[in-house]
Parts: structure tokens; sequence; C-alpha cells
């Protein structure tokens, strides 16, 4: 693998003054945030936008500030506070977390690579996050932001694999510095950076601070060459926004709802089949006779 004629070392300050410039002030960066609300925060933003996640997550940690408290919610509490943020399996599983952290770890959130990893819904990118940006432990976390920042300034190329390699990991950890405290701020303003300049559509390579020092510019900006294989997350008709039309219905249920009572859309074979996932997920509970709810 080729890699760009700059030193890392020389990137790190470049990344690090711009950070420090042109950071987001969100509420999960303030010092003092607990590792349960950074936890939180990293689950709500792995698919869901910045801007949707804030209000939520603000009304989350002000109802459950303790993972204690949270796992003595009931899954259709934490479902209805997590309304639209989508994927709503991710609300269940931190339930789920917190209970573990709870009776495994006396509430508090572990700092162990191997513990974060053993808690329910909770893989590799989310365990390096909560080490990186809680603990300030010095760990490569590889997002899909900082993936794309890496594999164009480093590699020279427009996108990263569709899926993370071994390679992207080696290459991460190669570059990180050294001490412990460089390498958490290295690792959010990688992800600032891809997220407000080094979009994957439009990067604005006249605001980057390694615009001079980018591979990817160096060698002319060559297209993606995983192109045709990128899935693109279309939402309309999907079976995931048939699932999100029924949760809705059924968050502002006051009493379990009749199978009739339900939406529909004119696709009743991609209704049934949704009804059916969200009961076989745990996100949908069936009541005798034939009534449909959130899980109590
Ligand atoms: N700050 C810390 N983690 C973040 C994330 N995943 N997305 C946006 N901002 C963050």
């Amino acid at each position: 693998m080729t890699t760009t004629a700059a030193e890392p070392r020389q990137l790190w300050p470049l990344v690090l003054a711009w950070y420090d410039e042109h950071r987001r002030d969100l509420p999960w960066r303030e010092r003092g945030t607990s590792a349960w609300a950074v936890l939180v925060s990293e689950v709500m933003l792995q698919q869901t936008p910045v801007v949707r996640v804030e209000p939520v997550w603000r009304a989350w940690m002000s109802r459950w500030p303790e993972p204690a408290a949270l796992a003595a919610a009931s899954p259709a509490q934490v479902l209805r506070a997590w309304d639209r943020l989508g994927y709503p399996r991710r609300a269940v599983r931190l339930r789920e977390a917190a209970a573990a952290i709870r009776d495994r770890h006396g509430g508090v959130v572990p700092r162990e690579r191997e513990d974060l990893l053993a808690l329910p819904g909770i893989g590799g990118y989310t365990a390096a996050a909560v080490r990186a940006f809680a603990y300030g432990e010095r760990d490569v976390v590889l997002d899909t932001n900082v993936r794309r920042v890496l594999a164009r300034a480093l590699d020279g190329i427009a996108l990263p694999a569709p899926s993370l390699t071994r390679g992207e990991e080696h290459r991460a950890a190669d570059v990180l510095p050294p001490d412990a405290a460089t390498s958490a701020r290295w690792n959010i303003g990688l992800m600032e950076l891809g997220a407000l300049v080094c979009t994957a559509r439009a990067p604005r390579c006249d605001a980057c601070p390694l615009a001079a020092a980018c591979r990817w510019r160096t060698v002319g900006q060559p297209g993606d060459a995983h192109a045709h294989r990128r899935r693109t997350q279309a939402w309309a008709g999907t079976d995931r926004q048939a699932r999100g039309r029924l949760m809705a219905a059924l968050r502002d249920a006051v009493e379990p709802l009749d199978e009739t009572e339900l939406p529909r859309w004119g696709d009743e074979a991609q209704r049934a089949r949704a009804l059916a996932g969200l009961v076989a997920d745990g996100l949908v509970e069936l009541t005798p006779p034939a009534r449909y709810r959130l899980p109590e």
C-alpha cells in the first residue's frame, strides 16, 4: 500500500489545530460528560445524523442519567424515547447493555476493551470511541468519516472499501499519535474533518488542512473503484420505512392495537412481513387474542 509523502507526525498538528478552530460544540463533547453519556451518544450517532440525535440524547440523559436508571425502564418506554432515530433494535440493546453494566460493573461503564465488547450491541467502533472520548485512552477509532479521510489522505483513493479491512486498522494504528491525550484529539479531529470538510460526495478541499499533503489530491482525485458495489440507503418504499410506520403507530398508541388499527399503505405483503419482523426482533409484542403493542 502506498502512503503519502508526508510523515504522519506532520499531519497531527494540522488536524489538531483545525479541530480546535472548527469543531462543533456538541453536548456530548463537553468536559465532564460521563462515560455513560458518551456511550449513549455513540450508539445513537452510529446510524443517525447529529441534528436528529441531539434533542433525543438530551431528553434521554435527563431521564436516565445512569445505566441503572435505563435498565429499570421498560422496553416500551425506551422505544418511545428513541422516537424516530431509526434502527430501534439499538435502543433495546442499549437497555440490555445498561443492565449488564449495572450487574457486572457496579453501574460504571467499563474501560477495558474486552469488557466493553462483551456488552450487548457494543462493537469495535463503539468500544474504541468510549475508550478514547470518555476515558482518554489511546485507541484506534474508525468510523466511516475517519476511514474516508485516511483513505484519501494516505492511500490516495476516493473512498475506503465497503467493509473495514485489517489493512485499514493497521494503517490507522500506525499513524496514531503515541501519547493518549493527543491520540484522542486526533481521532475526534479526523472524524470532524470527515463530517464537515472531507465529505463523501462534495469534499471542500479548499478548506482542508491536509490539502497540501493529501495523496488523493496529488494523484488527481480519481473516482471510487467500488462504486458499483456500494449499497445506497434508499428509504421510500423499503421494508425499513414500513417498519418505521408500524413502530410510529405503536409508539403513539395508548392501548394495544388491533391488526386493523395499524397503518396501511397498499402493500399488504410488505406490511405483514414488516410486522412479523418486528415481532421476531422483540420490538413488538403480540398480546392475546391478537393485539400489538411495544414490549412492556
Ligand atoms: N463526537 C464524538 N463522537 C461523535 C460522533 N460519532 N459523531 C459526531 N460527533 C461525535
